[in-house]
């Protein structure tokens, strides 16, 4: 590798999605001799075991230098292999079982782990890919972000039942390698024509177990001594990893009086918390919004309303404001200014009506509530009218730098998402066509957001660009999940109305500052440096910081540099419009 380290995009790409797509690894040639290999053989797996020379390419591939060089930054040094390799969706019913994997309940030895910059992901899969698998042609399936999901994965999505839009089938080729998290939710679907040929190698972070291996010894048991005549329980907490009946281990239960080994050997881990029946939460909701950082809510207009709201805008076309380009210098998503018809809750009325019907709908503060907790509050509302033509917005936001008062945390069962925004759609929002924009995943993720996400120009296939029906009402988490828009394609202009709501935790945008309204005559004759840690609460806005206080010789002074003190490594310098 001519390179140290992975790249900023190669690392957002694994953390927000749970795999990274390699192209191009293995030559034409060295793809050809595997095949060949395989052909002779006749054989999917027992690779490293074969005779020597075919099992050669299959050893070489085991230590990859290309392939260790990722594993060591994402697994970490010492990674071993679990699994040998084989190929994919050739064992008796590997293909169409339920998905697996997902991150609740958390299964250490095959978790995402990232804290203070380093990662050890403790189970990878290494996908070589020796056959085009292009699109429609089932196989290999993942479900984006899912590595990180604080949520029970719905048995309708496990099974199959409803994709919810999330499953994906990755288009690979020939040559190219797929590193895949254990933790993501992952499964084999049917192949629509021919089996394709991927070459699967599953490796372990140094330390963890997973399964046993197939030599001799998982045949033995291999306990002290002394266990020989002991009860079971005493002899259930002597096993040894590796040694038959170890894995999966025993499972030890107890009454408090007496200890039993149970039969099954089903996972017991207690919760001090059970799911709440009664909180009225859809659960598939409350999934998607923590996996994905925005939620679609179908059909939550009538006919009449959206007839309303519609003419209500056509009504006041002469006060759209066309304002920036926003594209920021992406080659796909250049375009013309975007136009805005702000102010719908202060129309005169009755044309006020159905945005004003908008801001306190129950639909709204139903999940407001779960979402960030109640005490939310609004400016009111603008309608978006992109025309074929209109710019991107490039995208922004993210959860590295995390901003404290707009991110997105997850605690005991509860979102804590600071700051909401709801776009209702008056129009369709057709597949491709523009609009809305996001990174699933991105609420989460360590890594800053890489130039070609902020374009749209280098996606890396981790944007999403949702569907959606008139009528239909999406909520995002502004501030925690990337977001933007991608120029408007379609001839039919876009109708969103946008509303945000930001949580009772901190002020954003204007308010109590002014340390006179707040304190009254107390305030008088103050210093500067008194009358700076007398304002309201008030954040740092793009063009203006609020006042603070720093040490020179001794003396304190007000300065309004924003160096140094943003809430991550990577910040808008002073003066800088955009981010
Ligand atoms: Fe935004």
């Amino acid at each position: 590798m001519d390179r140290d380290t992975m790249s900023n995009e190669e690392n957002y790409a694994f953390d927000v999605a749970g795999y990274l797509h390699v192209p191009g690894v293995l030559s034409r040639g060295e793809v050809e001799a595997l095949n060949r290999a395989l052909d002779e053989a006749g054989a999917s797996e027992g690779m490293l075991g074969w005779e020597a020379p075919q099992r050669d390419l299959f050893r070489d591939l085991l230590v990859h230098p290309q392939l260790v060089w990722y594993l060591n930054q994402i697994i970490g040094h010492g990674f071993r292999l679990d699994q040998a390799p084989r190929l994919l969706g050739s064992r008796e019913g590997e293909i169409g079982q339920g998905l697996v994997g997902g991150d609740e309940p958390r299964n250490p030895s095959r978790a995402y782990f990232i804290q203070n910059g380093r990662r050890s992901c403790q189970g990878v899969k290494a996908i070589w890919v020796l056959e085009d698998v292009e699109e429609g042609d089932g196989g290999p399936v993942v479900v984006q972000a899912s590595h990180k999901s604080n949520v029970e994965t719905p048995e309708d999505l496990v099974t199959g039942q409803d994709d919810m839009g999330l499953v994906r089938q990755p288009v690979l080729k020939a040559g190219d390698l797929f590193l895949l998290a254990e933790s993501t939710l992952q499964g084999m679907r049917p192949w629509t024509e021919s089996p394709k040929r991927l070459l699967t190698y599953w490796y372990a972070g140094r330390a963890v177990i997973q399964s046993n291996g197939p030599g001799p010894g998982a045949e033995i048991e291999t306990r002290p001594e002394w266990t020989e005549n002991a009860p079971p329980e005493q002899k259930a907490v002597m096993y040894r990893p590796g040694a038959k009946g170890s894995n999966p281990p025993p499972v030890l239960n107890t009454d408090g009086e007496k200890t039993w080994v149970e039969e099954s050997s089903e996972v017991i881990h207690p919760s001090i918390y059970i799911r709440d029946p009664n909180s009225k939460i859809d659960e598939k909701e409350f999934y998607f919004w923590d996996l994905n950082g925005y939620l679609v809510v179908r059909g939550v207009m009538d006919g009449e309303w959206l007839e309303k709201a519609n003419e209500a805008v056509d009504k006041f076309q002469d006060r759209i404001e066309v304002g920036a380009e926003l594209a920021r210098g992406s080659k796909s998503q250049a375009g013309t200014g975007r136009p805005l018809l702000p102010g719908l809750v202060d129309l005169p009325a009755p044309y006020c009506d159905p945005f004003r019907r908008m801001i306190a709908h129950p639909a709204v503060v139903h999940r407001l509530n779960w979402m960030g907790a109640s005490g939310y509050r609004t400016g009111g509302g603008t309608v978006f009218c992109a025309v074929q033509g209109t710019s991107g917005h490039s995208l922004h936001d993210g959860n590295e730098p995390m901003s404290p008062s707009r991110g997105y945390q997850f605690k005991n069962g509860r979102s804590y998402c600071e700051t909401v925004t709801i776009t209702w759609q008056l129009r369709d929002v057709e597949p491709d066509l523009g609009g809305f924009a996001c990174v699933p995943g991105s609420h989460k993720t360590q890594y800053s957001m890489p130039p070609g996400i902020r374009t749209c120009d280098e996606t890396m296939g981790l944007v999403v660009q949702p569907a959606m029906k008139a009528g239909d009402v999406l909520f995002f988490m502004d501030g925690g999940c990337t977001h933007g828009a991608l120029a408007w394609k379609n001839p039919i202009p876009r109708r969103g109305v946008l509303v945000k709501y930001q949580s009772k935790n901190s002020n954003w945008g204007g308010g109590v500052i002014d340390p006179q309204e707040r304190w009254g005559d107390m305030v008088e004759d103050m210093t500067e440096e008194q009358f700076a840690v007398m304002r309201g609460p008030e954040r740092d806005g793009w063009d203006r910081t609020v006042p603070r206080l720093v040490v020179h010789d001794g003396q304190a002074h007000v300065s309004y540099d924003p160096e140094g003190d943003r809430y991550a490594a990577s910040y808008r310098k002073p003066g800088e419009k955009s981010r």
